[in-house]
């Protein structure tokens, strides 16, 4: 099964973990970056409403999954959600795609597996795990 780490980093936690991870699964990975960077302020006062929301934002180039059959999707917890723009990229995803999800907080703990599961099927893909890591 050809696989590989997408990932999203605001403050490079998600990006050393995600780097790690294709490295011991020998995997490319796929940035998802801004188109212009972020401020905390606006990840705070923006972005956080914007991931309760499941809101999507747009990256700076529109990553193609269409080689893989695996994405293992490493993101940050912003108020307990995924950043608008990992959102962004799971409507992205071809149909038929196998998908798990790492997602890196400081508390270890989100509250969105619900939200990703039905995201996932709603493109015809199916995930196959989803763990919360302290980081
Ligand atoms: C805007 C924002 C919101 C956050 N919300 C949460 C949260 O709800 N729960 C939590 O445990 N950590 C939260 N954090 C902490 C990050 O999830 C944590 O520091 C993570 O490692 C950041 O990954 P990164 O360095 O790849 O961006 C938040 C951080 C930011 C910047």
């Amino acid at each position: 099964m050809s696989t590989a780490v997408v990932y999203y980093s605001f403050t490079n936690h998600t990006r050393e973990y995600a780097k790690t991870l294709a490295a011991q699964l020998d995997a490319p990975l796929i940035e998802l970056a801004p188109p212009k960077p972020l401020s905390k302020l606006g990840a705070y006062l923006r972005g956080c409403p914007a991931a309760i929301g499941g809101k999507s934002w747009k990256t700076a180039a529109e990553p193609d999954f269409a080689a893989y059959d695996k994405l293992i999707f490493c993101s940050p917890i912003w108020a307990s959600n995924v950043p608008p723009y990992v959102n962004y990229a799971l409507g992205l995803l071809p149909e038929g795609k196998h998908v798990e999800f790492r997602l890196v907080s400081a508390g270890g703990k989100s509250n969105c597996a619900e939200r990703l599961t039905a995201t996932v099927a709603a493109r015809g893909c199916v995930v196959d795990g989803i763990e919360d890591i302290q980081g």
